[in-house]
């Protein structure tokens, strides 16, 4: 039986690695929907290519249409930004199984997607290669025997720029990450380490773990994706060329894995070093304020997001400094009353919110 595949963002990177995993196995996986916002010639490159599609949508209201009606078995939800939540929400309230590129969902409203899996019994297999890889370290081991998380960042393209050039930073050079192509929010995200403690919030949810046994540690050749430790102090790490189709391809085929023909395998001798950093919290205050707005939780980590698309925004187009974005972060997360939180509406009401405020 084919896996019906109903594909958010297909236009993006992700999406377009989606794509190349569905034609790769035409057999296995049926692409029957899309999503786009507003880039119509790569959709419409997708709709060519895939007959099978029967779905299409674009706006907000017609993604949900699509995501609560549609024949599928599989939603990919690779959309950027907030705009990914109530999809991912609308899934998991039919149950279905969501392999989830867009992390934005359980930091804005982690703690309401886990009230809708604990009711609804749908499941999240992640895309971030993160995620994956620990996924991969823990499949089959006794959760019991887990006992930290390491969750490995680049460190960006400034790791090593010092704190008082971070001013100068412009987009150009903030685009260009020196281990993985992706869009430019999150490549803007990983200047920041903004999506490393993205990823922190991610893993707390996904994993059911404490923040204080989740550990980042900087390692800039992104080899090893991530780490499991165990309660005898065995540690597993997942490996690999940074290549966004491996995990990918997994979410789809967990827990099975498949072939996958055209990428190099990795070649340990060849790349000769691996190395390994404490982050810096003072150079990458973004970093902080995941953490200490996922303890906090509520509807903190949701207005962490908001500040950070608002910023990350405001930066893309010249108007404010690399070193604003943590600024606005961290003001728009001082002044916020924080709640408990309760529903999708909410969520999304808060995330209007703060962006009407930081705009
Ligand atoms: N790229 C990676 O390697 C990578 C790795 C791990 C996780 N992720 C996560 O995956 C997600 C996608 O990342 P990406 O790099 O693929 O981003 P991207 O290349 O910028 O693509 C974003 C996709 O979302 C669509 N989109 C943008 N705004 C939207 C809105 N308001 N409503 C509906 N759709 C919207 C875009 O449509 P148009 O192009 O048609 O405008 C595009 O299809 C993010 O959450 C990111 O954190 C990415």
């Amino acid at each position: 039986m084919k896996q019906k595949i109903l594909l958010l963002g297909a236009t993006g990177s992700i999406g377009q690695s989606t794509q190349n995993c569905c034609e790769r196995y035409p057999d296995e996986f049926e692409l029957v929907g899309i999503s786009y916002y507003s880039n119509t010639e790569k959709a419409q490159e997708c709709i060519k290519k895939f007959s099978t599609i029967k779905h299409i949508s674009k706006t907000a209201e017609e993604i949900i249409e699509m995501v609560k009606t549609a024949d599928y078995d599989v939603l990919v939800n690779a959309i950027v930004g907030c705009a990914g939540f109530a999809p991912t929400a609308a899934a998991l309230t039919r149950g279905k199984k969501v392999a989830l590129a867009n992390k934005e969902s359980l930091v804005v409203g982690g703690e309401v997607i886990d009230q809708i899996l604990a009711k609804h019994g749908g499941s999240i297999i992640p895309i971030d290669s993160e995620h994956s890889a620990i996924l991969q370290c823990i499949y089959g081991e006794n959760r019991k025997e887990l006992e930290s998380i390491t969750i490995t960042a680049s460190g960006g393209p400034f790791r090593e720029l010092p704190k008082s050039e971070f001013e100068k930073i412009t987009p150009e050079r903030a685009l260009k990450h020196p281990t993985w192509a992706m869009g430019a929010k999150i490549t803007i995200d990983s200047a920041t380490l903004m999506n490393k403690g993205f990823e922190v919030i991610e893993a707390y949810h996904l994993y059911k773990i404490d923040y204080d046994k989740i550990n980042v540690v900087v390692h800039p050749q992104s080899i090893i994706h991530s780490m499991a430790t165990f309660i005898d102090g065995a540690v597993l790490a997942q490996c690999g060329l940074p290549d966004m189709e491996l995990p990918i391809q997994y979410a789809l085929t967990f827990p099975e894995r498949k072939f996958m023909i055209p990428t190099p395998r990795l070649d340990l001798a060849k790349i000769g070093q691996l190395t390994f950093f404490e982050p810096d919290y003072d150079k990458f205050p973004c970093l902080r304020m995941c953490f200490e707005a996922g303890k906090a939780g509520g509807t903190l980590p949701c207005v962490l997001n908001a500040a950070n698309e608002v910023a990350v925004a405001k930066f893309l187009r010249n108007e404010i400094k690399f070193t604003q974005i943590a600024e606005i972060v961290e003001t728009a997360l001082s002044k916020h009353n924080r709640q408990k939180s309760e529903s999708v509406e909410q969520i999304l009401e808060i995330d209007k919110e703060i962006r009407r405020l930081y705009s």
